[in-house]
């Protein structure tokens, strides 16, 4: 594995690359003081912001997750999660990432459990889960940190239910992840003899991948936890500084900052690489549901950029045309790699049509990055601001940095937004509206306000 640092470059969000939509010297002078006083902020509430001392707090748990992972490699071919949001974008986006990129389907090479991520209460998904399932070769892990949330504790139920009609042991089939102290799962845990992990305090949902929520599940599938958690420790440490200038999360973040009061509402991921499409989706959720609030800057005013997920190349064919000629309301970062894992040679296989025969002899890997490169020039020409962040490779050590990177920069843009990212007062009303129709006791004003709301006129219904 190769351990070197992801870099930012941020160029082209400049006047001097992409002319006067991009970031003019003057403009990053007038911002200076707000990003140095954010940045001293930072400084001063770094102690309770628990993923900031994460990857090296707490090795006794690491070690508890190897072997607990080791003996679930040895028992049981599928393990599958089941958590929504925060519980399960963390993990899906490192399985996706580190193992190979189709890891459930190999026949030989995997010798480790298959790898299965349920985010979805969709009837047919949990259908067509139990058809590929052998029940008795497979460990469940149940996360949710409240253990209250209707669709995990849904899905729950009904695997319990599979699992006991089955004649088997839910303490052996299923490891539970939740709060130390509160909710339902530590009864049940309790009840049936689970073995348990515990989400910290300090550490909310879509915060939580570095936890045992996402490394358990990594660890399973023969992922080397410790070097993301280095990954992860040597971001923090890059990103120790006050200095924003010289801070790669603070600095990206500045960038995105000046870009939103430039009127960039939106904020595109676009990785070059398919074992990053999953990483998108996890940002996606990190910056809005950590930065969507309507009590903007002390002031009660709505703030927040909405992420938009694309993937290179594929994305090219659908969304570059908006970015390139839509409005003038987007941020692009795009993440490239240096060196993927293989590679494939274009054979010159039709040597008589010239309109492909260029093709022949590059790699699929260099048409990847050519194209990345080409997406980005015709940004420049069209005057829109974007960035590239590269990894030298996907591995467990650079991808502990991203995540660090865009953990610590959410944290950033929040300060500088006068926001508090690490709750979710926007997703409980909906959770609760839920509670409610479905009658769950203590729900029942809810209910009665929902049932008081207007109805939906037929007139406007076609
Ligand atoms: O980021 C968050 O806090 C949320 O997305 C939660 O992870 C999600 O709502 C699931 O909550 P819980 O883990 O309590 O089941």
């Amino acid at each position: 594995m190769r351990k070197e640092k992801i870099r930012l470059d941020y160029n082209n969000m400049l006047s001097s690359r992409v002319g006067d939509k991009g970031i003019t010297p003057e403009e990053f002078a007038a911002f200076d003081a707000e990003l140095t006083a954010a940045a001293l902020r930072m400084e001063e509430k770094k102690a309770n912001m628990g993923f900031r001392s994460l990857p090296t707090r707490a090795p006794e748990v690491t070690e508890d997750i190897i072997a607990t992972a080791k003996a679930i490699q040895a028992d049981f071919d599928t393990f599958v999660v089941l958590g929504i949001g925060g519980s399960a974008l963390g993990p899906l986006c490192v399985q996706t990432a580190l193992n190979h990129l189709r890891y459930n389907e190999l026949k030989e090479g995997r010798k480790l459990p298959r790898i299965y991520v349920e985010d979805n209460v969709d009837p047919e998904r949990m259908l067509a889960l139990m058809d590929v399932l052998d029940l008795s070769k497979t460990c469940f892990n149940v996360i949710s940190k409240s253990g209250t949330t209707s669709e995990t504790m849904s899905q729950f139920m009904v695997v319990a239910d599979a699992l006991k009609k089955a004649g088997l042991d839910i303490g052996k089939h299923v490891v539970i992840t939740t709060d130390k102290v509160k909710g339902n799962l530590l009864k049940i845990a309790r009840e049936y003899g689970n073995k348990t992990f515990v989400i910290p305090d300090d550490i909310g949902g879509r915060f939580s991948e570095l936890t045992p929520v996402g490394l358990l599940a990594a660890a399973v599938a023969g992922i080397d936890v410790k070097a993301l958690l280095e990954g992860a420790a040597y971001m923090e440490e890059l990103c120790s500084g006050t200095d924003y200038k010289t801070n790669m999360a603070y600095m990206d973040g500045a960038l995105q900052y000046i870009a939103y009061k430039k009127g960039a509402n939106v904020s595109v991921m676009m990785p070059y690489a398919d074992s990053l499409k999953y990483f998108a989706d996890w940002y996606a959720q990190l910056w809005a549901e950590s930065l969507g609030r309507n009590n903007g800057y002390g002031k009660g005013i709505n703030v927040g950029q909405t992420p938009v997920k694309a993937l290179g190349v594929t994305d090219q064919h659908s969304q570059i045309q908006l970015y390139v000629e839509g409005p003038y309301d987007k941020v692009i970062t795009v993440i490239g790699v240096d060196d993927y894992r293989g590679d494939v040679v274009i054979p010159n296989s039709f040597p008589e049509i010239d309109d492909i025969v260029f093709l022949a002899g590059h790699t699929l890997g260099e048409l990847t990055k050519t194209e990345q490169f080409a997406t980005c020039y015709a940004l420049n020409r069209a005057g829109r601001m974007n960035k590239t962040i590269t990894l030298p490779e996907v591995n467990e050590f650079t991808l502990g940095q991203l995540l660090q990177l865009f953990l610590i920069e959410t944290a950033y843009f929040g300060e500088l937004c006068g926001v508090y990212p690490f709750d979710q007062p926007g997703v409980e009303e909906g959770k609760n509206a839920t509670y409610a129709l479905f009658g769950r006791k203590g729900y029942e004003a809810k209910r009665a306000e929902m049932e008081a709301a207007p109805k939906a006129d037929a007139a406007y219904i076609l």
